[in-house]
């Protein structure tokens, strides 16, 4: 039983976001409430706007119109210091893990400790090494991305994010570039957080997965967000909703059961 959302306080909010990129507008008037302990799942075709999305949610892409508000304050696109403070507060976790290949793992989760946070090398160190083991990977610290497969890859990049201590996840696809035996081991770190409370939002195409844990499907389509649901709800067989035929589609693909 997926537990209630919306409980607690408000912690992200994207009112009327709008984005153009290439003369294009990706984002039209998107508006979503990320609340404490929500897991929601962005979904929808390829193109449709959720990488964009959630990269103008910690400031990746700034937005040309639209309003973002961390713990109901406003965020001023323009001032330096806002946009560091969302984005040490707003995680991200790309598909392609964006690590240093020249820094073993200890380092790639220490270094965002020692920049960002001025953490001394002993307390980075140690912060670290509690993060390593909190994915599994206790005893993979010392080796250097090229020694790690995708799945530690990706758990990695969790830990980096977490020991930032961040109020809200964005997670964009983080299992689609593995390879399907080392999928599940990211998706068991994902339950895990989604379990202790974790505030996130994630985009990915593991339907059956998500629709076990997330409080709420979004659904994306051509750079708006057009419907917005339980998932039961939504993919229940009468429902007519346009998420359903899309899982429909998904699984048939993956073999996967919606
Ligand atoms: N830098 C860019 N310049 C121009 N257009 C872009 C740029 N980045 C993305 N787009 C366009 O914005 C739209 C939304 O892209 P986005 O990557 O957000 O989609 P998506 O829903 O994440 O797709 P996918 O499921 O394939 O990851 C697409 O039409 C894409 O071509
Ligand atoms: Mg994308």
């Amino acid at each position: 039983m997926t537990p209630p959302n919306g409980t607690g306080p408000v912690v992200l909010e994207a009112r009327g976001i709008v984005k153009e990129l290439g003369g294009n507008t990706v984002l039209n008037h998107v508006d979503l409430t990320l609340a404490k302990g929500d897991l929601k799942v962005l979904i929808g075709p390829s193109g449709s706007g959720k990488s964009t999305l959630l990269q103008c949610l910690n400031l990746l892409h700034i937005p040309e119109d639209g309003q973002l508000l961390l713990d109901g304050t406003p965020v001023n696109f323009k001032k330096k210091t806002d946009l560091y403070q969302l984005r040490q507060k707003v995680g991200m976790i790309f598909q392609d893990f964006n690590l240093f290949d020249h820094l073993s793992a200890r380092q790639n989760v220490a270094i965002a400790l020692k920049k960002v946070k001025k953490q001394a090398k002993k307390q980075a160190h140690d912060r670290a090494c509690e993060e390593l083991a909190r994915v599994g990977l206790s005893n993979k610290m010392e080796l250097y991305p090229a020694q790690l497969s995708g799945g530690q890859k990706q758990r990695v990049s969790i830990a980096r994010a977490l020991a930032m201590d961040p109020e809200v996840l964005l997670l964009d696809e983080p299992t689609s570039a593995l390879d399907p035996e080392l999928i599940s081991e990211v998706l068991v770190v994902i339950r895990d957080l989604a379990k202790a409370g974790m505030t996130m939002l994630m985009a990915t195409h593991q339907i059956s997965f998500s629709a076990g844990l997330a409080h709420e499907f979004v659904f994306m389509e051509n750079g708006r967000i057009t419907e917005q649901g339980v998932p039961s709800v939504l993919l229940a067989e009468n429902s007519g909703s346009r998420t359903r035929d899309f899982c429909a589609k998904i699984s048939e693909l993956t073999g996967a059961e919606a």
